[in-house]
């Protein structure tokens, strides 16, 4: 299955793509997971990409459109994907399409988050993630059994976003609403696009996608 999970910047595209991998064994492609490892290991990509990141500003095309042909190409991709984080803008969406195409194959599904602006902040300024696993956790909304201890692989150390502010929030949503949101009429137009109210429970969500990608 090749799926794409589209929405604004705390819609929890992370969070239900955690699940879904775990459901469909298939891997989750998060690009700004990738940026931040390239930022993290001082690499060229990392080294172009860190203060556009930093500003909530959109990477170039070029840089993500070649990230996501390697990516795709590689053998745990053989039985599908879940895109979080790309496309991101019309010109990756017409990308991707060439590079499905090229390979034989095509997209399942669109699954777009759909979250109000206010809990959006709320979610991105609560937002932190284990240091040592990548597990993600909220303030409020999802804290981990034991306080201070990751459930998923016990380490104490935890981290936050440097883009988790409410400066660079505001050019995050703006990127969103200006070059990501037209994805949505897009793959309408294909008839891909499923809605899904991101506003209820993580849980609830989650089995709310799993209805429609089995359905
Ligand atoms: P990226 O890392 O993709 O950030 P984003 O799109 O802004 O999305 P987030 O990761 O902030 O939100 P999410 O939807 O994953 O939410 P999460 O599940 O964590 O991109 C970062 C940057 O990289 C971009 O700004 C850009 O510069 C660059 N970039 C990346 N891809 C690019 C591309 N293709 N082209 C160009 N540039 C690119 O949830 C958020 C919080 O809410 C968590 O704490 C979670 O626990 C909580 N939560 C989740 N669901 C719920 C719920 N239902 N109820 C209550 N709390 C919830
Ligand atoms: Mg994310």
């Amino acid at each position: 299955m090749r799926l794409i999970l589209l929405g604004p910047p705390g819609a929890g595209k992370g969070t239900q793509a955690k699940f879904l991998v775990d459901s469909y064994g298939i891997p989750q492609l998060s690009t700004g997971d990738m940026l931040r490892e390239a930022v993290a290991a001082g690499t060229e990509v990392g080294r172009k990409a860190k203060a556009v990141m930093d500003a909530g500003k959109l990477v170039s095309d070029d840089i993500m459109n070649a990230i996501i042909d390697e990516r795709i190409g590689k053998e745990d991709c053989a039985r599908g994907f879940i895109l979080d984080g790309f496309p991101r803008t019309l010109e990756q969406a017409d990308a991707l399409g060439d590079m499905l195409q090229r390979r034989g194959s095509g997209l399942d599904h669109v699954v777009c988050l759909e979250v109000d602006d206010d809990a959006l902040v709320e979610r991105i300024s609560g937002r932190y993630t284990c240091a040592n696993c990548g597990e993600g956790y909220h303030d409020s909304f999802k804290k981990p059994a034991s306080e201070g201890v990751c459930d998923r692989c016990g380490s104490t150390e935890f981290k936050r976003r440097k883009d988790d502010n409410p400066e660079t929030l505001k050019t995050r949503l703006f990127a969103y609403y200006k070059d990501t949101a037209p994805l949505i009429g897009y793959y309408h137009a294909k008839g891909l696009l499923k809605r899904i109210d991101g506003m209820g429970d993580i849980g609830d969500i989650t089995a709310a996608i799993r209805k429609v990608l089995d359905s």
